[in-house]
């Protein structure tokens, strides 16, 4: 479900967590906000892990937060788009690229779908550059299929890579932000995991426990400084290349998505727990609502359930509009841009 309106969900008071509300009240509006290209934006003394980032989006990310000053560990496995195979020269290429335009990188080629991988990754932020404050979880790889023909290997790769992938190289960085008191996770969900794809079972709910962790995170996360956010991107990459409008696809270049990455990894930015759809120039939050709900006398019958269905099922007369699949996240961007999605 999107939420567009700058609303929030309501909350009744039962269901409060003391915790939640700290965490809330910690998560006052930023006051500088940067407009355009004014620099505002900047990362001098700060280490930066971006997983995934041998192409595509990770790339940008990582092209973008050097460019700020970031010291950057460009990590990726460099498999082909179904996470098999693997190798550096997707990794090198774009450390040379940052190297080459005056920033700093290292490469990094471990999988993220290890703990031990995790680890490894983290260690290269220690070695290379002595911290690390930003984790950006990138990495993903796609198997899909229909939910009658998934296999074992396809959903176990597809959770290991993007969901267990981001519990690694969070845990990893975890103890390391908690001391220094400062950190900056952005994970990376999908439409598909927020309102579901047609063969995409497996991604979807690899995706979706994304958001889980990033909201769990940001409330242990809060008292320490550190912030966790998620972003649903729709962007041109290899991921996408074969399945969207070549027209669409011109104007969803990565470097549209690397801003709000960026910006969620910067110090100005104290937003925390947040979900933002994002790409061709778009972004908008997206907020998980719960209804004003029913209530019984005592334990209902279901007889009692059928009869308060209506009442269970209202979300509020809140303007909000709700998005249902991933075609039509996309097509929403398509409108903004003002190109048709068929
Ligand atoms: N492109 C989109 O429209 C879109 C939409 C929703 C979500 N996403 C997500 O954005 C992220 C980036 O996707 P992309 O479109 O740039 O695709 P991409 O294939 O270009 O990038 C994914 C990168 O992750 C790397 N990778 C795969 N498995 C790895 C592992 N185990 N360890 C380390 N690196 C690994 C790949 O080698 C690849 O470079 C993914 O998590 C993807 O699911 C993309």
């Amino acid at each position: 479900m999107q939420e567009r309106s700058a609303g929030t969900a309501a909350t009744s008071d039962r269901h409060r967590d003391p915790q939640l509300d700290e965490h809330v009240r910690a998560d006052l509006p930023t006051t500088l906000r940067p407009t355009g290209d004014n620099n505002v934006i900047d990362f001098d003394n700060r280490v930066a892990i971006v997983t995934g980032a041998g192409g595509g989006l990770g790339r940008s990310h990582a092209l973008l937060l050097a460019s700020r000053g970031a010291k950057v560990v460009v990590n990726d496995l460099g498999g082909s788009r179904d996470g098999s195979g693997g190798g550096s020269d997707m990794a090198d290429a774009v450390v040379n690229e940052i190297v080459e335009a005056g920033g700093e990188a290292v490469a990094n080629y471990d999988g993220v779908h290890t703990w031990e991988g995790g680890e490894a990754i983290v260690q290269s932020a220690l070695d290379a550059f002595g911290r690390v404050d930003i984790v950006v979880n990138n990495a993903g790889i796609l198997r899909d299929t229909s939910f009658a023909k998934l296999q074992e290997d396809q959903l176990d790769l597809v959770l290991k890579v993007h969901l267990y992938g981001a519990f690694h190289v969070a845990h990893a960085a975890w103890g390391h932000l908690k001391d220094q008191g400062y950190g900056r996770i952005i994970n990376t969900t999908s439409g598909s995991g927020l309102y579901g794809n047609f063969g995409q079972s497996n991604y979807s709910a690899g995706k979706m426990g994304q958001v889980g962790l990033t909201r769990t995170l940001a409330i242990e996360g809060a008292k320490y400084g550190i912030t966790a956010n998620v972003i649903a991107p729709v962007a041109a990459s290899r991921m996408t290349e074969d399945i969207m409008p070549p027209q669409l696809l011109e104007r969803l270049e990565p470097e549209n998505v690397s801003p709000l990455v960026a910006y969620l990894a910067s110090e100005t930015c104290t937003d925390t727990g947040k979900i933002y759809s994002v790409g061709g120039g778009y972004m908008a939050r997206v907020a998980i609502l719960e209804g004003e709900g029913a209530t019984f006398d005592g334990v209902p019958s279901p007889d009692d359930v059928a009869e308060k269905w209506a009442a269970i099922n209202e979300l509020g007369s809140d303007p909000a509009e709700f998005t249902h699949g991933v075609m039509e996240q996309t097509t929403k961007i398509g409108q903004a841009l003002g190109i048709e999605v068929t």
